[in-house]
């Protein structure tokens, strides 16, 4: 994993930022961290996005066959896959295979979710390795999971959405949960500049041997890419292994996308996905898409 850090960060120091770190944020002790935020009462998200779960399930039975493949990219703390295999598996023939970076997510995702049985570790951000997930698949509809804001830390969401879209062979529905832009976004990104924040982003570099005293973190808004950006920023000329970094140098930490509807919708339409459903509450959005 180190190797892929090291990897990002030197192309960062270039100026080529089309990777981020995000996703190495959740390893070791970074699950427990996300967990904690997540049960903070300002984290209201996860709430939001159980209700407008239960409230699209119905539809999902009435869409799909008898037999079904989910997979999960991103188990998390593992609880919103169990509501939703608890009342799949009421009517229907479901296996579940659940994706993640992090070893010790699946281990949390494994003790909350009872009913989600194969896990693995693959990063969705690699289609290579995402089309040989997909090739071991047994040959039956599937349902991609995609909760939690997690498609929003990909550096690039159309071209995601595209990518994923290509690899796709059978009939596959995808059902992504993200929170919208709304004209809030700078009381969101007050949120967002706290410690616990901090140590979550920062633990990619961390995990390198670079310190925290070495730069600051800025958290802004970038509007002409309507995300949220995390940037580390070196304070000191320094080396750590190979990589060599100035006084001025950047990190792209994080990015957390946050589309309007017409702007999601325009992405999916335009990348080979037709919606199917979409419901939003109070600036979370769930859509349920299809390929065919
Ligand atoms: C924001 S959390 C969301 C978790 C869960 N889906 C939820 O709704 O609560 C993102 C999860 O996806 C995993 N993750 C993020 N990017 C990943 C990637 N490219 N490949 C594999 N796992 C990834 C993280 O380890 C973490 O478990």
């Amino acid at each position: 994993m180190n190797e892929q850090i090291e990897k990002i960060v030197r192309q960062h120091l270039q100026e080529n930022y089309s990777d981020s770190l995000t996703r190495f944020s959740y390893l070791n002790g970074g699950a427990e961290q996300f967990i904690r935020l997540t049960q903070n009462p300002d984290y209201t998200s996860y709430e939001r996005e159980l209700n407008l779960i239960n409230q699209i399930l119905p539809n999902i039975k009435n869409l799909v066959g008898s037999n079904l493949q989910i997979i999960d990219f991103g188990v998390g703390d593992g609880r919103k896959l169990n509501q939703i295999l608890s009342s799949l598996r009421e009517s229907i023939d479901v296996s579940y295979l659940g994706l993640d970076l992090s070893p010790t997510m699946i281990e949390v995702a494994r003790i909350n979710n009872r009913f989600g049985d194969i896990y693995s570790i693959c990063d969705f951000s690699n289609m290579g390795q995402l089309t040989s997930v997909f090739e071991r698949l047994h040959d039956s509809e599937r349902l991609i999971f995609m909760l939690g804001n997690t498609i929003t830390n990909e550096v690039d969401v159309e071209s995601y959405l595209h990518s994923l879209r290509s690899i796709t062979e059978r009939q596959t529905y995808l059902a992504i949960g993200l929170e919208l832009f709304q004209d809030n976004v700078d009381e969101i990104v007050r949120e967002y500049r706290n410690e616990e924040n901090y140590n979550l982003t920062f633990r990619p570099l961390e995990m390198i041997g670079i310190e925290r005293n070495h730069g600051q973190i800025d958290i802004d808004f970038n509007p002409e890419r309507q995300r949220i950006e995390e940037w580390f920023i070196f304070n000191q000329d320094g080396q750590v292994r190979d990589i060599q970094y100035q006084e001025g140098d950047r990190v792209l930490l994080s990015v957390t996308y946050k589309p309007t509807m017409t702007q999601i919708r325009e992405m999916i339409n335009n990348n080979g996905w037709n919606e199917e459903m979409s419901i939003v509450d109070r600036g979370y959005a769930l859509l349920l898409l299809s390929s065919d």
